[in-house]
């Protein structure tokens, strides 16, 4: 069972982290950032969910911690999941270990540690495709042809919380109530570990996580 949490700031490669993991472990990437942002487009969840997303605020523990339920119980986690972006509130945090020690799965937290400057310059700059999900970055990952995704052609879109004010708004949410949540999670024994994930290539940080948390990864294939 390979229960994984990532954990960091806006901007701190989570989503690029579990995307390399999940290929990796065949295991599924729950995200709920991902998860919030369907069911607005879907109008599964209404105006007030998303004006709180794009304020740059968090929505309630409410809605969050019944949307990783539902998803945790789906036949697909037998084997494992990596969370990115849950728990973010002490609340939230206190719910998933009930979880987990109700079912007996020992999870490793890893969070990655990125300056904040860094952490501007790289949501300034990320890029999305609309259709696969692949994340670029015009300064770290740009596609091959500006403005389109490498794999499926489609125009990439910029978040609409990637603007300077939310995302200092965002910031601000995590210093607030997130940050604690990883006191918290060292202060109550969980299995943690921190990497410093700010200077380091994409594939540097993934090769670091597989050595901390022991995943062997298959060899490349053969040119
Ligand atoms: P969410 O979607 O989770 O956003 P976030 O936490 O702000 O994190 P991001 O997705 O912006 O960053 P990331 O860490 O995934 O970085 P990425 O890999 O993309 O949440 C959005 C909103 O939903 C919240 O504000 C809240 O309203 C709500 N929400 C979600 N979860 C919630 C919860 N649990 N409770 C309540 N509300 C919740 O990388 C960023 C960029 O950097 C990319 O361009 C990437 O290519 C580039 N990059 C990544 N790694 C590197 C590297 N090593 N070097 C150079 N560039 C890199
Ligand atoms: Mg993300």
């Amino acid at each position: 069972m390979k229960a994984i949490v990532l954990f960091g700031s806006p901007g701190s490669g989570k989503g690029t982290q579990a995307k390399l993991l999940t290929q990796c472990l065949k295991v599924p990437h729950i995200s709920t950032g991902d998860m919030l942002r369907e069911r607005v487009r879907g109008a599964e969840l209404g105006n007030a969910v998303a004006e709180t997303m794009q304020s740059g605020a968090l929505v309630s523990d409410e809605l969050v911690n019944a949307m990783v339920e539902e998803r945790l119980a789906r036949p697909d986690t037998a084997d494992g999941f990596i969370l990115d972006g849950y728990p973010r509130t002490l609340a939230q945090a206190d719910r998933l270990i009930r979880w987990l020690d109700e079912r007996g799965v020992r999870e490793v937290v890893v969070h990655l540690a990125v300056d904040y400057n860094v952490i501007i310059a790289r949501l300034m700059g990320r890029r999305q495709c609309p259709r696969c999900g692949t994340l670029y970055n015009l300064a770290s990952q740009p596609p091959h042809k500006a403005g389109f995704c490498d794999l499926d052609g489609a125009r990439l879109v910029i978040r609409e919380d990637d603007s300077e004010p939310v995302i200092r708004e965002r910031l601000d949410s995590y210093e607030r109530q997130t940050r604690p949540v990883w006191e918290h999670l060292r202060a109550v024994g969980r299995r943690v570990i921190e990497l410093d994930a700010s200077a380091g290539t994409p594939e540097v940080v993934f090769q670091e996580i597989c050595q901390a948390i022991e995943v062997v990864q298959p060899a490349p294939p053969e040119k």
